[in-house]
């Protein structure tokens, strides 16, 4: 059995990301406690995890209990695999309903009598316990650094451009659209999107309706060392023309909300609209749509008219006048 924490600022997206790579990688989601998931996979979804944006950590889980004392007791009956050093970390989270602050030390001096070594300042293995409804201990196998994330933030790539997503949420709505091959941002605008997936190995393409964005982006593009990328200039609510006769495996997307520099003179829900229809006739058959639209448009019926089921929704507030929808929807093919 696994664990995966995820991040607590978009908590229903953040478990269905992870949702989505489990079922590339043949596995599920068997239980969740707050912001600790309980993972039915093996080895095998490893790289699919690795990709994953809106995630803390994973790892394995060893030991689940009602009670501390049963806890340890149950850590005395299993075999401890730790390499080299370790230390018991702890992580009490917001719905902790057990008295967690000897738990370290007694955890550890179990797992040291199977004779392994402690070693606070750098252990090689971190075993990690989690305090919700329930207890819980693991062995951590990757931590998602977020020093990675920050490297790509808007305003430390070499082309900036303040209306960018967070990398995480970037990198999030990727995975929730399951792309496993390429992947088309027609609203690219810097790249933020199209880092985040060529950096997971997906050929990216992108589109934006100013040049200096198609530069831009490019830019971004190689800074991170993303080489197979496809971009071009022109209109998104005009893809059937820019890449005739292509069907993208998935599309994510971030459309701008609203301010007349961004929108290139259209009316914003107009765009939206045409927008979403060119998507629809440039995804192939099941494909998905990961995107983003202020709370004031209807996405969830102006995608049901296209042709789109809607399979999540995830509401953000980004500031005073910004709330926004994450949406992800699955093109049904046209009777
Ligand atoms: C909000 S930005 C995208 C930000 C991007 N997701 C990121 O994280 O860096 C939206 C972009 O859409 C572009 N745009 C606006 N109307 C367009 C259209 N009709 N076709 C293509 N691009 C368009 C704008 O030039 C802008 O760069």
């Amino acid at each position: 059995m696994l664990y995966v924490e995820i991040l607590g600022n978009l908590p229903e997206m953040a478990r269905d990301e992870v949702k989505a790579m489990l079922e590339l990688a043949g596995g599920g989601i068997v239980g969740q406690d707050y912001l600790f998931l309980k993972v039915k996979a093996d080895e095998k979804a490893f790289p699919y995890l690795d990709r994953l944006g809106l995630a803390h950590e994973y790892g394995e889980l060893i030991v689940e209990a009602d009670s501390i004392e049963e806890l340890l007791q149950k850590a005395k009956e299993v075999e401890w695999s730790i390499n080299g050093t370790f230390k018991v970390d702890t992580e009490t989270m917001a719905n902790c309903r057990h008295n967690v602050r000897d738990l370290p030390r007694k955890l550890g001096a179990v797992i040291h009598s199977q004779g392994f070594r402690v070693n606070l300042s750098k252990p090689d293995t971190l075993v990690r316990v989690y305090c919700g409804e329930k207890v819980y201990a693991g062995i951590r196998y990757r931590f998602f650094d977020p020093k990675d994330f920050e490297r790509r933030k808007a305003h430390n790539r070499p082309f900036f451009r303040p209306i960018s997503l967070h990398p995480r949420v970037s990198r999030a709505l990727v995975n929730l659209t399951k792309a496993t091959r390429e992947i088309l941002d027609p609203l690219m605008g810097a790249g933020g999107i199209l880092i985040e997936a060529g950096l997971l190995g997906l050929k990216v393409y992108g589109v934006d309706i100013k040049p200096e964005m198609v530069e831009g982006a490019e830019v971004n593009l190689r800074h991170y060392g993303v080489k197979d990328y496809e971009l071009r200039l022109g209109d998104a609510t005009r893809l059937e023309e820019l890449f005739s006769g292509k069907k993208f495996e998935a599309v994510a997307t971030d459309p701008p909300y609203g301010t007349a520099a961004t929108l290139a003179g259209r009316k914003r829900d107009e765009l939206y609209r045409g927008v979403l229809r060119s998507i629809y006739n440039v995804l192939e058959d099941g494909g998905r749509l990961a995107i983003a639209f202020p709370t004031s448009f209807d996405g969830k019926s102006e995608a049901e008219k296209v042709g789109f089921r809607m399979l999540g929704r995830y509401y953000q507030r980004v500031h005073k006048s910004l709330e926004r929808y994450f949406y992800v929807f699955e093109k049904c093919s046209k009777q």
